[in-house]
């Protein structure tokens, strides 16, 4: 299936931050005990490409992307370890172009109509609205949706299990990012249980949201 079909029908994208493979794979292990069978690495960390493919040699049937992913060289590397799509923070269009090229689905953070056309004029019709919450949150969404109906978002940036399901159950929003299910510091504690039971929880307000009368692509 389609990695963004895939992150359609979970909801979530858990984004990491890890500093080695070995924690890399305990923290996917956290995070499929709890429902959620996918996980952003982000390049943050020396140690991203080795977890992107300890992660996807272990765990084949984790939906496992790269995140915060600002170069060229950081594509060809995410694809080379096994990430089955790219996520960045902000629109850079030789990033962009380097995942079209290479076909590598790839998730551009957008914060601004201008930055939502430069991503339809690449033919990308899936965004992530990056700072979400500090942009405004819910209603900076609703507004910058309105022209663009055809866009799919994915709102990332200060969202956690109180205001997930305001996120899911706008239209138009597909999934929502964060870290806030496998957060740096519950990871530097080795706290995996409560990494496993912040999923869960999510896991269970997605099926909440999706279970309302609104549609989360309506
Ligand atoms: C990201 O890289 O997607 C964001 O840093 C995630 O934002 P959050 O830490 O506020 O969830």
């Amino acid at each position: 299936m389609d990695p963004l079909t895939v992150l359609g029908s979970l909801g979530l994208i858990p984004v990491l931050e890890v500093a080695s493979p070995e924690v890399a794979a305990d923290v996917t292990e956290a995070l499929v005990g709890g429902g959620l069978p996918c996980a952003e690495i982000t390049f943050r960390t020396p140690a991203a490409e080795a977890a992107i493919e300890r992660v996807a040699t272990r765990f084949p049937d984790v939906c496992v992307g790269a995140g915060t992913v600002l170069s060229t060289d950081q594509v060809d590397r995410a694809i080379g370890a096994g990430a089955r799509y790219v996520v960045s923070p902000g629109f850079n269009p030789v990033v962009v172009e380097r995942c079209l090229e290479r076909s590598m689905p790839v998730i551009p953070g957008v914060c601004t109509p201008t930055e939502i056309e430069m991503a339809l004029s690449r033919g990308i019709g899936t965004v992530k609205l990056f700072p979400a919450e500090a942009a405004g949150g819910v209603g900076y969404l609703r507004a910058i949706r309105a022209p663009y109906p055809s866009v799919l978002f994915v709102p990332t940036g200060g969202i956690d299990a109180a205001n997930l399901v305001a996120y899911l159950t706008q239209p138009g929003v597909i999934a929502c990012g964060g870290s806030w299910m496998a957060p740096k510091e519950l990871i530097a504690a080795r706290d995996f249980d409560a990494i496993r039971r912040r999923t869960a929880q999510a896991v269970a307000l997605v099926a909440q949201a999706r279970s309302g009368p609104r549609s989360a692509t309506a």
